[in-house]
């Protein structure tokens, strides 16, 4: 479905993609692990437009999209949560959820069916942004992309920095998100999670695919693969 097609992508002069190809199909639960700069939100920001592709291209639904913009191509279905969690403080998380709901595809994900797969954000239904634990703010922000109906949803690091009983409901989330029938890329720095929900990998380093398989090939290559690369 979303793809990138040997890219190379600059901030100013610093090369920080090179010939990166990597592809989402429907279904999937794909994941991009690599050390600190490697360039995985990097891939994240190029696939949603955010920062153009110096070569190669950008595809949706085998459509070269690389000249589109952010905005068509969250219409295309692509949604993003960056690593910063944005939520908006000054609104109570029900608000922050009829916002991202205007305007969007309609399908399955309403704010009831919202409040079913995050039982704690209901909770704090009425509570402002601001209030939030780290954990319910991630939760409201995977929630707000959840409930544009994407086809694709792009998380990046989404458990960073949780406590574990929250980094499992997270997981456990994204899981249910996916057996909706939406498609997630999952941006994380280590490979625990990877291994237990993904079912390819991308090994991102020095801005260039590493290694990429299924995860039960991971699995087996792992000594492998980290002897040549830092995972
Ligand atoms: N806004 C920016 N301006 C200049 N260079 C940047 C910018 N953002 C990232 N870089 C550089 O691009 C490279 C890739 O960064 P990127 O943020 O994609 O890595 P990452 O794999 O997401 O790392 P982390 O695990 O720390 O989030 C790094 O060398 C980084 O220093
Ligand atoms: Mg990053």
């Amino acid at each position: 479905m979303l793809a990138l097609d040997q890219v190379d992508a600059y901030y100013g002069k610093a090369r920080a993609l090179e010939q990166v190809s990597v592809a989402i199909a429907a279904g999937e639960i794909v994941c991009l692990v690599g050390r600190n700069g490697a360039g995985k939100t990097t891939i994240l920001r190029t696939l949603m437009g955010l920062l153009p592709c110096a070569r190669g291209r950008r595809m949706l639904d085998g459509v070269d999209v690389t000249a589109l913009r952010p905005h068509q191509i969250s219409l295309g279905g692509v949604a993003y949560v960056p690593e910063d969690r944005q939520v908006f403080p000054n609104l109570t998380v029900d608000e922050n959820l009829a916002i991202a709901g205007v305007a969007h595809r309609t399908g399955y994900w309403t704010r009831t069916r919202i409040y079913e797969l995050f039982p704690l954000l209901q909770e704090r239904e009425q509570s402002k942004g601001l209030s939030l634990s780290g954990g319910e703010q991630q939760m409201l922000a995977i929630a707000r992309a959840v409930m544009t109906n994407p086809r694709i949803l792009m998380l990046d690091e989404p458990c960073e920095g949780l406590a574990p009983l929250i980094v499992r409901d997270v997981r456990d989330a994204i899981v249910a998100i996916n057996r909706r029938g939406v498609a997630v890329l999952l941006v994380e720095q280590k490979i625990a999670i990877p291994l237990q929900i993904g079912n390819r990998i991308y090994v991102i380093d020095h801005g260039k695919v590493g290694w990429q398989g299924r995860t039960e090939d991971f699995r087996r290559e792992r000594v492998a693969i980290e002897q040549r690369l830092t995972v």
